[in-house]
C-alpha cells in the first residue's frame, strides 16, 4: 500500500532535534522525499544517514539571510517542489522571571521561533502557491501549549509561540483559496532534548531522580506524564496529510489533556 506521503517533498528545520529527526522518519516511512535542516552546530548528515529513503540536507541558522530560500530551492532542485515544510526549529530560554531573561537571550527567542518561522513561511509559500505555478501543500508550524496560555517563567518563549500561533492563523486565511494548509501544533512537555536537557535537568541538578522530575514538571497534565515525541509526531503527519484536506488555522494541542480542564 503506497505511504500517505508518496512522492510527497517535505521540508523539515530543527531536524536532528527530537521532533524533528522522529518526524523525519516517520514521513520517510510514509514515502516522503524529505529536505532536512538544522544548525551546523547539529550532526545533520549522520541523522540524514540513518533514515531510509531520499533525502536531501542543508545546514544553516533559521535566523540566517537566504536559508529559507535556499532550502526551497534545494526541494525545487532535487524533487521538483515542495509539498510539505514543518517549521520546527526552536529553542527556549533559562526559567526566570519577565524582567530577568536576558536581553541577548530574549532576541535570540524571538529571532529563532518567531522571525524565522515568518521568513521561513514566506519563502514556502510562494512555492506551494497554486496561482504560482505551485501544487499546493501544508505548512505545519510547531508552537505549544506556551502558545495557547499564558507560561510564567517562559513568558518571552511564550510571548514568540503565541505569535507563531497568530501567524498561522493569518497566513492560513490568506492562502486558503491556494491550495496551502497552515496548521500548527501545540505541545506540552514532551520527553526532547528541549525539556530533557532543561526542565527535567533543572530539577535533576538539585537532587531528584529523573522520575520524580518528569513527575513534577507533567503535574498539571491530567495524564500525569510527558508526551512521548512519536505521540506529537503523529499529529504533525496528521496535520500535513493531505486527507486533512478541509483543516486549516488551527492551533491544535497535543498535550494529554491540560486544556480539557
Ligand atoms: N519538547 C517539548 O516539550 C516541546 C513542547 C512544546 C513545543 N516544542 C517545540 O517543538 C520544537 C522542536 O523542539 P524539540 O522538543 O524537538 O527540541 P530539540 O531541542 O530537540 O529540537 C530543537 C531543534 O531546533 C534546532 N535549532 C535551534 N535553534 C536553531 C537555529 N538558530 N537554527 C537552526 N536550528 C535551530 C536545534 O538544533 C534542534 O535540532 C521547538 O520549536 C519547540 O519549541 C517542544
Amino acid at each position: 500500500m503506497a505511504g500517505r506521503f508518496e512522492g510527497l517533498t517535505v521540508l523539515i528545520t530543527g531536524a536532528t532535534g527530537g521532533f524533528g529527526s522522529v518526524s523525519a522518519a516517520m514521513f520517510a516511512k510514509e514515502g516522503a522525499r524529505l529536505v532536512l535542516s538544522d544548525h551546523p552546530s547539529t550532526p545533520l548528515d549522520e541523522v540524514a544517514s540513518g533514515i531510509e529513503g531520499e533525502v536531501a540536507t542543508l545546514a544553516g541558522d533559521v535566523t540566517e539571510d537566504g536559508i529559507h530560500d535556499r532550502l526551497v530551492a534545494l526541494a525545487k532542485d532535487r524533487f521538483g517542489g515542495l509539498d510539505v515544510a514543518v517549521n520546527n526549529a526552536g529553542l527556549s530560554h533559562p526559567r526566570a522571571r519577565l524582567e530577568e531573561v536576558e536581553d541577548a537571550r530574549a532576541r535570540l527567542v524571538f529571532e529563532v521561533d518567531l522571525w524565522a518561522v515568518w521568513k521561513a513561511m514566506s519563502a514556502q509559500i510562494p512555492a506551494m502557491d497554486v496561482r504560482q505555478g505551485g501544487r499546493g501543500g501544508a505548512i505545519v508550524n510547531i508552537a505549544s501549549l506556551a502558545g495557547i496560555a499564558g507560561a510564567p517563567m517562559i513568558s518571552v518563549y511564550s510571548a514568540a509561540k503565541h505569535g507563531v500561533i497568530g501567524l498561522t492563523k493569518s497566513a492560513a486565511a490568506e492562502n486558503a483559496r491556494r491550495g496551502i494548509r497552515i496548521n500548527a501544533i501545540c505541545p506540552a512537555f514532551a520527553k526532547t532534548p528541549i525539556v530533557m536537557g532543561g526542565a527535567v535537568k533543572a530539577m535533576m541538578d538539585k537532587g531528584s531522580t529523573q522520575e520524580e522530575a518528569e513527575a513534577f514538571v507533567s503535574r498539571g497534565v491530567p495524564m500525569r506524564r510527558l508526551g512521548a515525541p512519536e505521540e506529537i509526531c503523529q499529529a504533525i503527519l496528521w496535520a500535513a496529510d493531505p486527507a486533512n484536506g478541509f483543516m486549516t488555522g488551527q492551533a491544535i494541542a497535543i498535550d494529554g489533556g491540560v486544556t480539557a480542564v
